[in-house]
């Protein structure tokens, strides 16, 4: 069968190799971990989207294959039909649309407890990113234990699995850490970045009541704007409206949800945030960018305003599933929108080289292949 691969450490090496189509016996990380007896599932890829990580990928600037392997599989947001079981697997039957999950456990009690999402191993495990291989080819098998059900009527939204995992675990770690506070009710939010995750972040800030704001840079109309609008938030083109007038206008946010991988606006969010906040930190920034702001008076802002900085990366089964739980809230309250965010469908696996290119138009908003 056919796979999208890169050789890791040099530098535009994506290219199409054939790999043997994998068994439902097989083991497929056995240097990780194992699949137990009976509990394999083998699935069909249907669509597999692309992010900023893949480009990364590819410009070596991340990423490792597994060992004894000279290439990587790449690709980590998948969605896929059900088509072969383990004797054991009662959770799943064949024809049923699923996910699965990025990361697989190492040592550390944090996989020991399921909690892989927040290994404190410093090596850690990810499928078409980190020593795995990713599901940009025609067939997997996973362990039963990484798959995640989508719901049929959620099939037109099944690739972003993935990237609302990683959003509904960054808003739910929040709440989770602002339950110091002992009362919370957050009103406002900014979410910094218009792209795939800021939209799904707005959407699910949105169904939590909040009134949101998504700053990016380009002025509308365009795509990004209109999709802010339908989730009921409001969209500011911070070349047409500096973040200070905004302030002055709405007050200071109880939450800034950061998505732009700028590292610039990263910090610069710091000095955004209200009383008691939450600034939520999601960029994978990769090179050198250095950022310069005054460190004693945002140190002095945030210790007399008691404020958090939670960063929060993956995500594990039940992000995944609190992910397509927001997705189906998201589609019953905002019907036909979220589907608006796939904007460039890629036919077959031979579409690599256009899929790798489109990945630098920042206008795109979701580049998948369609298997
Ligand atoms: C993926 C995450 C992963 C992270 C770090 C992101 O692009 O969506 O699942 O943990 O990269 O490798
Ligand atoms: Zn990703």
């Amino acid at each position: 069968m056919k796979a999208v691969a890169v050789i890791p450490g040099q530098s535009h090496s994506v290219h199409l190799r054939d790999v043997p189509e994998p068994q439902l016996a097989d083991q497929p990380h056995p240097h990780v971990c194992q699949v137990p007896e009976g509990r394999a599932v083998k699935i069909k890829m249907l669509q597999v989207g692309v992010d900023a990580t893949d480009r990364e990928i590819n410009e070596a600037l991340y990423g490792n294959a597994p060992p004894s392997q000279q290439h990587l599989v790449i690709g980590h947001e998948c969605f896929g039909q059900v088509v072969e079981l383990g004797s054991k697997v009662s959770e799943f039957k064949v024809g049923d649309y699923v996910s699965c999950t990025v990361r697989r456990p190492g040592k550390s009690l944090f996989d020991t407890i399921g909690r892989n999402d927040i290994t404190s191993d410093e090596v850690y495990y990810e499928r078409g990113i980190n020593l795995c291989n990713g599901y940009l080819t025609e067939f997997v098998v996973e362990d039963a234990e990484y798959v995640v059900r989508v719901p049929v009527n959620l099939k037109h939204l099944g690739v972003l699995s993935e990237p609302a995992s990683v959003c509904a675990k960054a808003i739910e770690q929040a709440y989770l850490a602002q339950q110091r506070l002992q009362v919370w009710r957050p009103r406002l939010a900014y979410v910094m970045g218009a792209g795939q995750i800021g939209l799904l972040a707005t959407m699910m800030l949105r169904l939590k009541g909040l009134e949101v704001y998504t700053l990016a840079t380009r002025p509308g109309p365009h795509l990004k704007q209109e999709i802010t609008e339908a989730y009921g938030a409001t969209y500011v083109s911070t070349r047409q409206t500096q973040v200070e007038e905004l302030l002055a206008r709405t007050g200071r946010p109880d939450i800034i949800f950061e998505a732009t991988g700028n590292a610039s606006v990263c910090f610069d969010s710091m000095k955004y945030l209200g009383l008691n906040g939450a600034l939520i930190w999601t960029s994978i920034t990769g090179g050198k960018h250095d950022v310069s702001f005054d460190g004693a008076k945002i140190n002095l802002e945030w210790v007399l305003g008691n404020k958090l900085l939670v960063s929060s990366v993956n995500g594990n089964r039940s992000h995944f599933e609190l992910g397509l739980q927001a997705l189906s809230h998201g589609e019953m309250t905002y019907p036909g929108v979220t589907e608006r965010i796939l904007t460039h469908p890629i036919a077959g696996l031979a579409g690599y080289a256009e899929m790798m290119k489109l990945l630098e138009d920042k206008e795109a908003l979701k580049v998948f292949i369609n298997i």
